[in-house]
């Protein structure tokens, strides 16, 4: 069983054992290990049931630190580090050799970022080396926004969870890549890409596929419930209750007809901000209570809300 808590020294010894420990960052919790040791990257990829063709993204707790990491930097990838780290933004870079294949399954770019949580920060300087880490669920499943969403998932493999509350942005963070020299979005995530485009002007944004095993956070299902989920531009009115009830994810009003037990709404206010900080835990809400299958809306498709319903969709896609 994983001992819970926000000891930063003790997370620290497990970690230089070669052993696992679950990060709180400010986009969802990560499944850390030591990013250099092939046997910790391993045991990652066997604790999240995590297929080898699918990279991880490397932790590092400054852009100073950057170099140990990466070979080259290119002018807009500085340019968006100093702008947005720490924060949920991830760079696909040219690896340095002591990152282990494993780690970018065989490719030769890596993907780093500078999460924006001090529980982590503090962790990874105290540290000597960088940590690799996916979020901390099974793979296909709903990212963990919280401590005891790990707990209940890998709380029986692995021996510690830093308990940093609730993850504030709460989707995964955006992962930026430059093929070619040029910016190109390989994830939305919990940076807006319009805010990306204020500093380095038109970013191109690849579509999600089934087919490209490069990058299966790009595979089309994923961050999926288990229960039958179905998604439409918006719902305006309860399904038929046969025998069993309907779990409902909306965006900000309630159903009228519908008990507000199966009902949650991402933003009273129509926040995306909001939206995208419960969006995570109210699935797994919906999954865990008493329904036959889940219906969801989609959200306003700007910001955080193009995020939002691309995991929406992944999820409708299982
Ligand atoms: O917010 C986040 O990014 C969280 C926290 C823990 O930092 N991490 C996260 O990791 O979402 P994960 O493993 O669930 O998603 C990482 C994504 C995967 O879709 C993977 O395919 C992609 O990053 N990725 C990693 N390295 C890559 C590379 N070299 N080229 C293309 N995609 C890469
Ligand atoms: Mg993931």
């Amino acid at each position: 069983m994983a001992i819970t808590g926000k000891d930063t020294e003790l997370a620290k010894s497990y970690l230089e054992k070669g052993q696992l420990v679950a990060i709180p960052t400010e986009t969802v919790y990560g499944l850390a290990g030591n990013a250099l040791d092939q046997q910790a990257v391993l045991s990652i990829f066997q604790v999240k049931n995590r297929p080898s063709f699918d990279p991880l993204i490397v932790h590092i707790d400054s852009f100073e630190k950057l170099s140990l990491v990466v070979a080259e930097v290119p002018e807009q990838a500085r340019l968006l580090a100093e702008a947005f780290w720490p924060g949920p933004l991830t760079l696909l870079l040219p690896k340095q050799p002591v990152i282990p294949d494993l780690v970018t399954s065989g490719l030769d770019t890596v993907a780093v970022r500078v999460p924006n949580h001090p529980l982590t920060l503090e962790l990874l300087q105290s540290l000597d080396f960088p940590l690799a880490a996916p979020s901390a669920n099974p793979f296909g499943y709903i990212s963990p926004t919280q401590a005891q969403h790990v707990e209940a998932q890998l709380g029986d493999k692995i021996p510690y969870i830093l308990n940093g509350g609730e993850a504030g942005v709460g989707i995964e963070s955006t992962i930026v890549g430059f093929p070619e020299g040029k910016p190109l979005v390989y994830r939305l995530g919990g940076l807006a890409v319009e805010e990306i485009e204020k500093v380095i002007g038109p970013v191109q944004y690849l579509p999600h596929s089934t087919s490209n095993p490069q990058a299966p956070g790009m595979l089309k299902s994923h961050y999926a419930p288990r229960k039958p989920f179905r998604l439409q531009e918006k719902v305006d009115q309860a399904a038929p209750v046969a025998d069993g009830h309907t779990g409902y994810l909306l965006f900000d009003k309630y159903l009228d007809g519908v008990p507000e037990k199966y009902q949650r709404v991402l933003s009273r206010e129509g926040d995306l901000l909001q939206a995208a900080h419960h969006l995570f835990a109210y699935l797994r809400e919906l999954d865990t209570l008493n329904v036959q299958e889940i219906r969801a809306e989609m959200v306003p498709d700007t910001g955080l809300g193009r995020a939002i319903n691309d995991r929406l969709r992944r999820a409708a896609a299982h």
